[in-house]
């Protein structure tokens, strides 16, 4: 065999070329040189994004707001799009901004690809109860793959705000009330999304999103203003930010909100002290729809020159839908008003990433139509989602074992307005989804042909049709198929009855201030238990409703949220037991609607309650403190017991480590799934501390009768908060140490961190 010796200098090129530094130095270089030939008009233009504003492929734009941004966008003075859909679309906006344009910088096209593009996976939330990281990067990886398949190259999302209150709509887009668990979500959604490289075609932008604090919005009311802590802003509201950008987000949102009366658009502290400072962030920052020109009603701007003086000066890079640095920069820096450098830096940003994808070699990578056509709503892709809805699932309660079906010889009515329902189950955030395109838990059970089984509405949850931009016009009144529904209840033996929220009462702008079932819904639920208690209830909603009284009287409670294309295949598979439900709330379910805010990880107060009894303690007259269904909390088929709860020492140094373990066994029938977590208390801190917090967690799968050890080292990285002296440490003193089923776990072991 012939020997090839390369000399010395070409393997000296070759791996010169490869290394990291060089090839940023040839990053920065060409958007360097590329910044010097730009003029100002055209730097404020890559800081402009337009919403898709006329069919590109067809007719030019009439009307002279379309060809005012017609104009703009020949100009060179439009950076990114967002909404646009589809490869031939995509392309045609592409051609103008690289052909027609004196610099011919491509655009970078954004769109909310939030839980799926065409196949649907649970909503966030939802996905966010199976705890299994692995699932979470895979469903954002098929996402982000079929949006790029059809021209797309970035998604605003992971959604990654902490959200402790059940009445505001968007806590569907997020993974619930914890930090620890939400960075570990956020990390997985920026990896699926942006995998190891986003020049390759099936990587898309992803996008770290509100920052920062909107899902504190007071009273759970929508876009409202926040009120909260300089320490909760560290301890619960940053971490899955910061996650998100140690796991190389190349984009941010900030967010509608104020918090420290500030709107978060015009925060310097948050965008440019904390992200591109502390945390040495250099992708860019977009603004939500619109958030820069409200900083006018917010009492922060005079006007709209103001506003953008405000938000480029606090280092928000790119204006969605504002159109106010497109109309204002130049002028702002001629009058001295904003540095040019601000300017500079921002588009430095915006090149970068558009570098980073790939776009100056190949503007149109993403414009291909074939890989459109084969990808997007691939059988493939379908099995993805409907392992993520079955993982999604939570069983709440199971009296007498009402759970699994029988598979044959039962009769079961079927009962309920969402259990044919092919559209709710797609949830809010739905983008290229076909209407009506999920399976129906009617479609799902009809799989399973060996009991007879009959259906009846029972009632209309809602009237007319519902989308995005509209309420749900919900029904209050007619309950003229109560009669039929109570009949097939009667004459069954068991009743699944599948009710909640409709795929659009929860998502943005979807506050409610009653959360439990809308409408109708629970008045039908009672009249059936009348005649026949046999009942799972099967619960479909974007967010934790209020269960109390269902919880009282119904023996079987699935909550199913909207679980996406494969919804009713995967309920179906859980009620008849094909797969063992396996999910853990991620949100605390409140006993009423008045608990809220709630969630685990509470601060004890100097008078804690422990029962209602008590007057002048921290508690209510009427309902206990405790949720209803606490965070961590999910039911098996089977059964597991903990025992040998054991801890290898009681203290702790700063290089050292030690190790709890308790043993898990399954002592049921069935084989099944548990997610083992990991809490720990700081007792006394420079600051109050919660009274758990979730430090670990891991899913064990165990057949009937065995066990297995389960081990979790502690070190003080562990240990750490953001502290009194405002940075993070760990602070020596007295901790305990849980480990169990949900966060109500009360056993504990107690350890000392020590010098
Ligand atoms: C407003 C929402 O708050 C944000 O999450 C979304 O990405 C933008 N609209 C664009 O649709």
């Amino acid at each position: 065999m012939k020997k090839i010796i390369y000399p010395l200098f070409i393997i000296i090129i070759v791996f010169s070329c490869q290394s990291p530094n060089s090839q940023i130095t040839e990053k920065e270089k060409f958007i360097n040189s590329l910044l010097s030939k730009m003029t100002l008009e055209e730097k404020a233009g890559q800081m402009n994004q337009y919403n898709g504003f006329w069919d590109a492929t067809g007719p030019m734009p009439e009307g002279d707001y379309q060809k005012k941004r017609y104009n703009e966008l020949k100009n060179g003075q439009v950076g990114s799009m967002l909404n646009v859909i589809g490869v031939e679309e995509i392309r045609a906006l592409q051609k103008i901004a690289v052909e027609e344009t004196r610099l011919g910088i491509p655009l970078i096209f954004g769109h909310d690809v939030i839980h799926g593009y065409k196949t649907i996976f649970p909503i966030p939330l939802a996905e966010s109860s199976s705890w299994d990281l692995d699932l979470m990067e895979q469903s954002a990886r098929v996402a982000g793959s079929e949006a790029s398949a059809d021209g797309l190259n970035w998604t605003f999302a992971p959604m990654v705000d902490i959200s402790r209150d059940a009445r505001w709509g968007r806590v569907m887009e997020g993974a619930g009330e914890d930090p620890y668990l939400g960075s570990l979500a956020a990390k997985a959604r920026v990896k699926g999304f942006q995998g190891d490289d986003l020049n390759d075609i099936s990587t898309i932008v992803a996008c770290a999103k509100h920052f920062a604090g909107y899902g504190f919005s007071e009273a759970g009311r929508d876009y409202n203003t926040t009120d909260f802590n300089h320490y909760t802003l560290h301890n619960t509201i940053m971490p899955p930010f910061k996650a998100a950008v140690d796991a190389g987000v190349r984009t941010f949102m900030n967010s509608f909100n104020t918090l420290d009366e500030i709107p978060a658009t015009g925060h310097k502290y948050i965008q440019r002290d904390v992200l591109k400072g502390d945390w040495k962030f250099d992708g860019f920052i977009v603004s939500d729809w619109g958030s820069i020109d409200q900083m006018i009603p917010h009492g922060f701007a005079r006007d709209g020159n103001h506003a953008a003086e405000l938000a480029v000066n606090a280092g928000s890079d790119m204006d969605m839908e504002s159109s106010l640095y497109v109309s204002q920069l130049a002028g702002l820096v001629k009058s001295g008003k904003v540095d040019e450098e601000k300017i500079n830096d921002a588009v430095r940003r915006i090149l970068r990433v558009k570098y980073e994808l790939g776009l100056f070699d190949d503007p149109y990578k993403y414009c291909n139509q074939e890989r459109s056509d084969l990808e997007l709503g691939s059988n493939d892709n379908m099995n993805v989602a409907l392992d993520a809805a079955k993982k999604s699932i939570v069983l709440l309660k199971n009296n007498n074992q009402l759970l699994p079906l029988p598979k044959s010889g039962e009769k079961i009515a079927i009962i309920g307005p969402l259990a044919n329902d092919k559209n709710s189950p797609l949830g809010n955030w739905r983008s290229q989804a076909v209407h009506n395109s999920a399976s129906s838990v009617l479609e799902g059970m009809s799989k399973y042909n060996g009991n007879r089984t009959v259906y009846e509405k029972g009632v209309d949850l809602y009237y007319g049709k519902t989308n995005f931009h509209n309420r749900v016009k919900i029904n209050y009144d007619d309950r003229s198929d109560f009669g039929k529904a109570k009949l097939a209840a009667a004459t069954s033996d068991i009743v699944i009855m599948v009710l909640g929220e409709e795929g659009h009462q929860s998502g943005e702008g979807r506050s409610r201030t009653n959360i439990g079932l809308p409408g109708l819904q629970l008045e039908l639920l009672k009249e059936i238990n009348k005649v026949n208690n046999n009942i799972v209830l099967v619960v479909m909603s974007g967010r934790p409703l209020d269960l109390t009284w269902e919880d009282e009287n119904i023996p079987a409670i699935v909550q199913a949220w909207h679980l996406g294309s494969k919804s009713g295949d995967a309920i179906a598979q859980v009620l008849y037991g094909d797969y063992n439900p396996s999910g853990k709330l991620t949100m605390s379910f409140p006993r009423n609607v008045g608990q809220v805010p709630i969630y685990y990880n509470f601060k004890n107060t100097g008078r804690p309650s422990t029962s209602i009894e008590q007057v002048t303690n921290s508690g209510y007259a009427d309902v206990e403190n405790s949720p209803l269904y606490p965070f961590g909390f999910g039911l098996s088929y089977t059964n597991f017991s903990y025992s040998n709860f054991s801890i290898d020492s009681d203290k702790l140094g700063f290089d050292s480590k030690i190790n709890v373990s308790i043993e898990i066994e399954n002592t049921g029938f069935y084989k099944g799934k548990e997610v083992v977590q990991l809490y720990i208390r700081d007792i006394v801190g420079s600051i109050a501390r919660p009274m758990k917090e979730l430090k670990g967690f891991e899913t064990v799968e165990l057949a009937p009768g065995e066990s297995q050890k389960i081990s979790f080292q502690i070190d003080s990285s562990l240990l750490e908060f953001y502290s009194y002296n405002n940075k993070w440490e760990a602070e020596v003193g007295k901790f305990h140490v849980f480990i169990g089923g949900d966060s109500n776990v009360s056993e504990y072991k107690e350890f000392y961190l020590t010098d």
